[in-house]
């Protein structure tokens, strides 16, 4: 179908547009192209609710995708790629040193000391690229509504969203970037480049408030990180610990 291929064309960064779209937030997009996405992804969205397997093609052969007997087919661009997404809050200054704060689940760690991000235009990416730098810290239990707000509004409407959800900073001594006191754990990031919607970072510091260490060492336990489910468009706590890993296989490697 041309909306499937449509979509097709876009890039990973244009995924999280789906989820908002799915959940009525097209009113906030201000963009043309935004909103050309956005529809083309609704129509995706739709499109793969009501139809069948086989609607599903390799786009680069432009063949119908095989199934296997017991599983149902997505697709490539079904806008749950990998799951659960981590919650990631990306800290700026503004041309008048105010801090933006927005949220982002398409993120991931590229290497050691490397952090790359999916991102489409917004106040932050304007601020990212004045200043060279950023903040990520990562929502958790304690800031459900907090960070889902960062992730509603825009700095260009709301010029003051890290006051008006009651957050305060401090400036990083590192980089050109505020620090959210709110948010116990965050990297302090040099941008490395921000191509095609493609933010990568370079990480040069880490740093844990007090009341995340167990024994001097970053506690998930005590951090509570929350997740993105983008299947269910919702967010997540992470639950127990169910194995040690590069260990738990070893007793079948035996
Ligand atoms: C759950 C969730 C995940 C999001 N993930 C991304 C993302 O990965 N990339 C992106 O560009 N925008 C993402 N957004 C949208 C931005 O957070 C949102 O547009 C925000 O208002 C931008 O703020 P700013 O204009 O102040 O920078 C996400 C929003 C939500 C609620």
């Amino acid at each position: 179908m041309a909306f499937l291929f449509i979509f097709s064309k876009l890039t990973i960064s244009t995924n999280y547009i789906a989820i908002l779209a799915d959940n009525n937030k097209i009113r906030s997009m201000k963009h043309a192209r935004n909103f050309i996405l956005t529809l083309a992804a609704l129509l995706m969205v739709a499109g793969c609710n009501n139809s069948s397997n086989t609607n599903t093609k390799d786009m680069a052969n432009n063949e119908p995708l095989q199934e296997v007997a017991g599983r149902k087919n997505f697709g490539p661009n079904h806008a749950l790629v990998t799951t659960p997404q981590p919650c990631v809050m990306i800290a700026t200054w503004d041309e008048n040193r105010k801090p933006d704060v927005m949220m982002a689940a398409w993120a991931g760690q590229l290497d050691a000391k490397q952090i790359v991000i999916s991102l489409s235009k917004h106040k932050t990416t304007e601020n990212l690229e004045k200043t060279g730098a950023f903040t990520i810290s990562f929502a958790d239990e304690r800031t459900v509504a907090q960070s889902d707000y960062f992730g509603l509004v825009s700095g260009n409407n709301e010029p003051d969203k890290v006051g008006k959800a009651g957050f305060t900073v401090t400036p990083s001594p590192n980089v050109n970037a505020p620090i959210i006191n709110e948010y116990p754990l965050t990297l302090e990031c040099k941008v490395l480049s921000f191509k095609d919607g493609m933010l990568i970072g370079e990480i040069i510091n880490q740093s844990a408030d007090e009341c995340i260490l167990t024994d001097g060492k970053v506690d998930l336990a005590k951090l509570k990180p929350i997740v993105f489910d983008a299947a269910g468009v919702c967010y997540r706590a992470l639950g127990e610990v169910v194995g040690k890993a590069w260990g738990a296989g070893k007793a079948i490697a035996e």
